[in-house]
């Protein structure tokens, strides 16, 4: 399989709703063009004024992240992160954040996840690396590896959460926008 169509690939945000977002993507083994399609996956992501963005969210089935949190965090991590067939290999301890997501805009929620991540993944020139994150990057990365496994973080929401937020989902899906946003 080859990646040359990601060369030209008008991006825009998928949506909840769109079965994309449901499907498991496949790792990348084709490198071509990888760059310039990261480059505009994040400068959408700019637009959009998001600060991670997972490839199926651009409608390409792929394990690709990007993400840049320097607008958020004065420390460090000022960098855009690239992160090609990523996989958590450990995580410690637990912590409760905030989340949004630009496939579900105006809705956000308190999610419990691991607080510290050990991920192994590769960069635009194929090399492996292994590094571990805290903070709020670990959170987005555990946030966008989700999407890359069909996952959304309103899946974690209690019952009771979900029913205050279902009639809003189904408006995503048909409209791309809820009528009223929601923190829940
Ligand atoms: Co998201």
């Amino acid at each position: 399989m080859s990646n040359i169509s990601l060369n030209t690939k008008l991006l825009k945000i998928v949506k909840y709703g769109d079965p994309i977002l449901r499907k498991r993507v496949k790792d990348v083994i084709d490198f071509t063009n990888l760059s310039i399609f990261t480059q505009n996956m994040l400068k959408l992501m700019y637009e959009e004024k998001g600060i991670g963005l997972a490839a199926n969210q651009v409608g390409v089935s792929l394990n690709i992240l990007v993400i840049d949190i320097s607008g958020m965090d004065e420390d460090e991590n000022l960098k855009p992160l690239i992160l090609i067939n990523t996989k958590i290999i450990h995580t410690e301890g637990s912590i409760s954040m905030e989340e949004g997501c630009l496939s579900v805009p105006d809705i956000r929620a308190d999610i419990v996840r691991p607080e510290t991540i050990t991920i192994e993944f590769q960069d635009l020139n194929q090399e492996v690396h292994i590094r571990s994150f805290s903070g709020l990057i670990s959170r987005v990365i555990q946030h966008e590896l989700d999407h890359l496994s069909g996952k959304f973080f309103t899946d974690y929401l209690s019952p009771i959460k979900k029913s205050m937020i279902s009639k809003r989902l189904v408006e995503i899906s048909k409209d791309g926008f809820p009528s009223t946003g929601i923190i829940v």
